[in-house]
């Protein structure tokens, strides 16, 4: 990075001291971890947002969704400020939530939405994690998805029931945990398309699903391919294939390991030294577990996958034009999310945190 730009965000980091708390995601830049007070993964960064009453200004660096849950989960005289407005995320803008007000009228006409219940990833926006408060269900992240899928099968007469799932917005994330984690089967899990009338099911579809899926995906984790696993194999023999739930079932079932960003983190600091490791993951991330663990070999699981483009676009820059403003009495780019929304969104935020483990 520049010099001077690294010196002007020291400065100002200085300058503003406890006032201001700096959250950064593993998947960011590394001119911006270097200014993070905590990195962590969306589930982490929640529950440091959540900590720290004494900061006036919480700096998210990560994306749109990430710095809403903030606001939702800290004290209304604390602000969240997210560099770059433009941080949102494709998975995310997958679902709208006058589409998933449409779906839930097709599960109650199709009769099934009693027995159904709402289960959002973090990466959603804040009015549809406000939807699922509203409708009793809970928020997931990446490491604790089967948690919470065990917990909403059971509201419903348990995971041997007839009781549903709605699972937005990433259907692999969905598939996955329900099929390795829960049992389930893949004939089990329908994917619902927003895009279709009906999002695409026939009644009996709809009667017969365990799973509904939402038709999001993530462009960085849904571009690795079965191929790229069977290259790296033949390359590298003995390497040890990771990769994050949101890949695709075929991806994940041919992979060794898979786990959210925080267990792959550990997986490669657990691991023996010269031991091989494919990661299917983002660059920023992959990159940095290379150079923190020069001992093992760390390979890319497919080289022209690149960084994730909305988590880029906070840079050093952004930082320190956030900083600057607000040392100047300018606080900018604030998110705020609606009073309601945020109120229903709580709910179901919290219900994620009052899970077991
Ligand atoms: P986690 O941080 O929960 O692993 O999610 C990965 C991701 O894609 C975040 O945008
Ligand atoms: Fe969204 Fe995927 Fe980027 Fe995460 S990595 S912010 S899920 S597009």
């Amino acid at each position: 990075s520049d010099p001077d730009l690294v010196q002007r965000a020291r400065a100002a980091r200085a300058a503003l001291g406890s006032r201001v708390f700096v959250l950064g995601h593993h998947y960011q830049r590394d001119e911006v971890v270097d200014f993070a007070d905590v990195t962590g993964d969306s589930f982490k960064l929640a529950r440091e947002a959540a900590a720290r009453p004494e900061a006036e200004f919480i700096i998210f660096c990560g994306v749109h969704f990430m710095a809403e849950s903030a606001d939702i989960l800290t004290t209304d005289d604390q602000q969240v400020l997210l560099p770059d407005l433009a941080a949102g995320c494709s998975m995310a803008d997958m679902a709208a939530i006058h589409q998933v007000e449409d779906a839930w009228d097709v599960l109650a006409d199709a009769g099934i939405a009693e027995a159904t219940v709402p289960v959002t990833y973090m990466n959603s926006s804040a009015a549809i994690k406000a939807f699922t408060g509203r409708h009793g269900g809970t928020v997931c992240t990446s490491s604790n998805a089967h948690v919470a899928l065990k917990w909403a099968f059971d509201k419903v007469g348990g995971v041997d029931g007839t009781g549903k799932v709605l699972f937005m917005p990433d259907q692999h994330l969905g598939r996955n945990t329900a099929v390795r984690e829960l049992g389930l089967s893949l004939e089990d899990c329908v994917v619902f398309d927003p895009r279709k009338p009906n999002g695409g099911l026939t009644a009996d579809q709809l009667a017969a699903a365990r799973m509904i899926l939402w038709r999001g995906h993530c462009s960085v984790h849904g571009r690795f391919s079965v191929r790229n696993v069977l290259d790296i194999r033949a390359a590298v023999p003995d390497v040890n294939v990771l990769v994050h739930p949101e890949c695709t079932n075929e991806v994940v079932e041919a992979a060794d390991f898979v786990g959210s960003t925080e267990y792959i983190i550990k997986q490669l600091d657990a691991a023996e030294p010269g031991s091989a490791w494919a990661l299917g993951t983002e660059l920023n991330l992959v990159r940095r577990l290379a150079l923190a663990h020069p001992d093992k070999r760390v390979h890319y699981l497919d080289s022209t996958v690149c960084f994730c483009s909305t988590m880029n676009r906070i840079d050093l820059p952004h930082l320190v034009w956030t900083m600057e403003s607000l040392l100047a009495g300018r606080t900018v780019n604030r998110i705020v999310v609606d009073p309601d929304d945020a109120h229903w969104a709580k709910v179901a935020l919290d219900q994620m945190l009052a899970l077991p483990g």
